[in-house]
């Protein structure tokens, strides 16, 4: 085998694993190809968090049932930590089968596979530490994931993450810490702090920080000109994060707090541990807080047993706080979940007729809070250029994508782009999704 494919399902956490998987790879000797027609090992970095991620991987891999001889076939991530070895079975061409919390055995797994193994697995769960190594690929020049603390000790009713990411290990703040300078010397501009719950973390070392104090150190690091974090639990959310946004403008002020239901006979059957009252705390130290946070949610419609009345407060929660944007699920049924045990479980044509109704509420709180931004001027990292529409590709401290035309710079070339730059740009058009507008450039100054 010298040759490989990867294809990553799902969040950032397994974006990011999906780096270090090929970093570990290529220090082994094997090359990454674009097709998986090209590739002698042909890898699955998969989801399971709702049944329509977990039957993609099952449709890749029906494809190449009949066509996939010579080649060598794995499944990694959360489908494979979630169904194990019975995967072997529904797909008799995979070879190995390995969850996130076996990564650091890579290697030796790989050697089984040269070897000729046909059952190769990497499934325990059984791991007291983060997977942490030095041959991370990055695929984003500007941007880099660190993980800071990987599973999760929360049961929520609905959640398969406990089951395929194993109990909560958070990696120390010297190590976390080195990463972000060594990334820092290496030209990163911004840094995203990873974790289920990055709000737990908890510094295995003496010096036993918490997730602020973390947060506060990444955010003085030299050359860090934009560090995010994702994912808040609400229950573990605390004060302290909001202050360290105030006090620091390196730390982006952009929130991402998933809240689920805003009904608190729902929360308390998914087992969230607030009710309403106690989430709303949080957004008020949000509103309250000196910087402008925009703050964004994940919501789950017709969780088992939620009525009509139950979702008028969910749909009542997004007037009063006014999401910058939110993402919104049916609820899936799960393996090894409680809420399977749940009664009342909502008809599929209910759960989309309620998804249909907060979307649409949604769309329009969104124009609403977009269109007060036009004539603001907003600094916008550049990310890219859009060849189709003519504008670079812009994203603000708060998260919202800004595009934007520079009057002296129509298009990159020769060398010169603002990709990798901050400009300020006047906001002068606002949808639902991102804003457009133009670059800012000072009369006495001609420097792009
Ligand atoms: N069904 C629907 N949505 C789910 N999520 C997690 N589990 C489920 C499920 N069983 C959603 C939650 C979570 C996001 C990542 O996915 O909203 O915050
Ligand atoms: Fe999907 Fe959750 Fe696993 Fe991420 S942690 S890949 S969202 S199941």
């Amino acid at each position: 085998m010298q040759t490989f494919y990867i294809e990553t399902f799902g969040c950032q956490m397994n974006a990011h694993d999906s780096e270090k998987v090929v970093g570990t790879l290529v220090a082994q000797g094997y090359r990454q190809v674009p097709k998986p027609e090209e590739a002698d090992l042909v890898l699955y970095n998969t989801c399971s968090i709702r049944d329509k991620a977990e039957q993609k991987v099952f449709h890749r891999l029906d494809d190449f049932k009949r066509n996939g001889k010579g080649k060598v076939f794995g499944v990694l991530g959360c489908v494979a930590q979630q169904e194990g070895e019975k995967i072997f079975d529904r797909a008799p061409h995979v070879s190995m089968v390995a969850g996130s919390a076996s990564y650091a055995k890579l290697p030796e797994m790989l050697v089984q596979l040269e070897a000729g193994g046909r059952r190769v697995t990497g499934l325990s769960l059984d791991n007291d530490q983060a997977f942490e190594t030095p041959f991370t690929k990055r695929d984003n020049p500007h941007r880099a994931y660190i993980t800071i603390i990987e599973g999760c000790d929360k049961a929520c009713a609905y959640c398969v993450v406990p089951f395929t990411r194993g109990p909560e290990r958070s990696r120390t703040s010297e190590s976390v810490l080195n990463e972000a300078r060594e990334l820092a010397r290496m030209g990163y501009a911004e840094i995203q702090l990873l974790g289920q719950n990055v709000n737990s973390y908890r510094d295995p070392s003496s010096a036993g920080w918490d997730f602020a104090r973390l947060l506060r150190a990444v955010g003085e690091v030299d050359g860090i000109r934009r560090v995010r974090f994702t994912t808040s639990h609400p229950r573990d959310f605390v004060k302290d994060i909001i202050d360290a946004i105030d006090d620091n403008p390196v730390l982006c002020n952009h929130v991402h707090l998933p809240v689920q239901s805003g009904s608190s006979s729902v929360l308390a059957r998914m087992q969230r541990l607030y009710t309403r009252e106690e989430y709303m705390r949080r957004i008020d130290w949000m509103k309250n807080a000196r910087r402008d946070i925009t703050i964004t949610t994940d919501i789950i419609v017709g969780f088992p047993g939620e009525t009509e009345a139950d979702f008028e407060d969910t749909l009542a929660l997004l007037d009063e706080v006014e999401y910058d944007s939110l993402f919104s699920f049916k609820y899936s049924r799960r393996p090894n979940t409680s809420a399977l045990e749940l009664a009342d479980h909502v008809a599929e044509e209910e759960k989309s007729r309620r998804l249909a109704i907060l979307q649409e509420k949604q769309r329009a709180i969104q124009i609403r809070r977009n269109s007060a931004s036009v004539g603001t001027i907003e600094e916008a990292f550049v990310e890219g250029y859009n060849q189709a529409t003519g504008q670079w590709i812009g994203r603000t401290s708060e998260n919202r994508t800004l595009n934007f035309v520079h009057p002296q710079l129509a298009a990159p070339g020769e060398g010169a782009t603002l990709v990798g730059s901050t400009r300020s740009v006047r906001v002068t058009r606002a949808g639902p999704n991102s804003l457009a507008g133009e670059a800012v450039v000072p009369v006495s100054d001609d420097r792009l």
